[in-house]
Order: structure tokens, then sequence, then C-alpha cells
């Protein structure tokens, strides 16, 4: 190989690189304008940063000024099966202290031919080893009667604005009268 062809060969190893690094210059330069464009990236001038900062350090709780709804307010807005998981269950659903269990037909049946007023009554009032209102004290007459007939109606009574049937035997435990006087 003579001295000029390997001059001739460096010259043009030299141009083709030239021309290379100009294209990737361009190419750059274009894939910078196209996301110039695109995402309209704004210069960071620290405000993300700032902003991700008062995130960061923002205090755990905060004062509000809302003043907070009544309880009552709340517990009107809870249906009967929420009442009834909430309050009722603990007895009515294992049939604590001799409390009629949900699903229990024959047990409801009789308190039922009382009427669905009286049992809500009785809701409210308590009867022997049923606390008033369950123990529910902020529970409504409207909570008491929504969950009374939610657990009719698990139980298989139909209680929609029929009256209660008068053929069934009164209730065996349900009398007005107070708690038979022990002695
Ligand atoms: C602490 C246990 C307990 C809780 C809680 C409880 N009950 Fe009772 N409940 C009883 C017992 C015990 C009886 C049976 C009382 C009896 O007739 O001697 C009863 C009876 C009833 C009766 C039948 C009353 C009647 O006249 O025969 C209804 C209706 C009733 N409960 C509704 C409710 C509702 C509604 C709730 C929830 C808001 C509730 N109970 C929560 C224990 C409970």
């Amino acid at each position: 190989m003579s001295s000029q062809t390997t001059d001739k060969s460096v010259v043009t190893t030299l141009v083709v690189l030239i021309s290379a690094l100009v294209l990737l210059a361009a190419v750059l330069f274009m894939v910078a304008a196209l996301m110039g464009v695109v995402g309209n990236i704004a210069p960071d001038d620290g405000s993300r940063k700032q902003a991700a900062v008062l995130e960061r350090i923002k205090p755990v709780a905060q004062v509000s000024f809302t003043v907070p709804k009544p309880a009552a307010s709340t517990e009107l807005k809870l249906s009967g099966q929420e009442v009834y998981n909430k309050v009722c269950a603990a007895c009515h659903a294992a049939g604590v202290m001799g409390a009629p269990k949900v699903g229990a037909k024959d047990q409801w049946e009789s308190r039922f031919a009382q009427g669905l007023d009286t049992l809500v009554k009785h809701s409210v009032t308590g009867i022997r080893a049923m606390p008033p209102k369950g123990g529910g004290s902020s529970l409504t007459e409207a909570n008491l009667k929504d969950a009374v007939v939610y657990m009719l109606g698990e139980t298989g009574i139909k209680t929609d604005a029929a009256p209660p049937p008068t053929a069934t035997a009164p209730a065996p435990a349900a009398p007005a009268a107070a708690p038979a006087p022990s002695n």
C-alpha cells in the first residue's frame, strides 16, 4: 500500500465520520425539537421540585372547619341490613338469651302475629332480655323498623303492608305485661 493510498483512505474515513456526526447531530436536534413540541416540557425552574417537597412535608392532619354531621342523620341513612349487622345480629344471629333467631321461622311467626308495629315498639322499648333499641341508643324508630323488616324478610316472613295473620296463635313469650314476678 503506498502512502498516497493510505492518505486517501484516511481522508475518506474522516469524511465519512464527519458526515455521520453531522447526521447524528441533525437527528438529535430533530428529536429534541419533536419532544419539545409533543411534550411541551417547560424548563424546570425548580417549581416542580418545590411542589414535590411541599407535598412531602405537608402536615399529616388538617383542621377542618366544616361542621360534622349529627350522628342521628348518619344513623338514618343505615339500611335495615346495616342496622341488623351493626346491632341486632349480636343476639339475633345465633339466638342469644332466647332472642328469636333470624331464619328460624317458627320462632318469629308467633311474634309477627302481634303485628309489625308491636314488634317495632318492643324493639324501641326493649322486651325482657332485649335491651331498648337492642342497645343501639342512637338508632331511630325507622332504623329499628327497617331492621325488624330485614330480619323478618331473611326469615321468610313477608311484611309488605300485609296485616299480620289473625289465625296464628298469639305470641307465647310476648304478653305486654311485665316479666312474671319471681317471688
Ligand atoms: C342483647 C341482645 C339483643 C340485641 C342486641 C337485640 N335483641 Fe332483639 N331480642 C333479644 C331477646 C332476648 C329477645 C326475646 C325477648 C323475649 O321475648 O323474651 C328479642 C326479641 C326481639 C323482637 C321480638 C319482640 C316481640 O315483641 O316478640 C324483636 C322485633 C327484636 N328483638 C328486634 C331487635 C332489633 C331490631 C334489634 C337491633 C336493633 C335487636 N332486636 C337487638 C335480644 C336482643
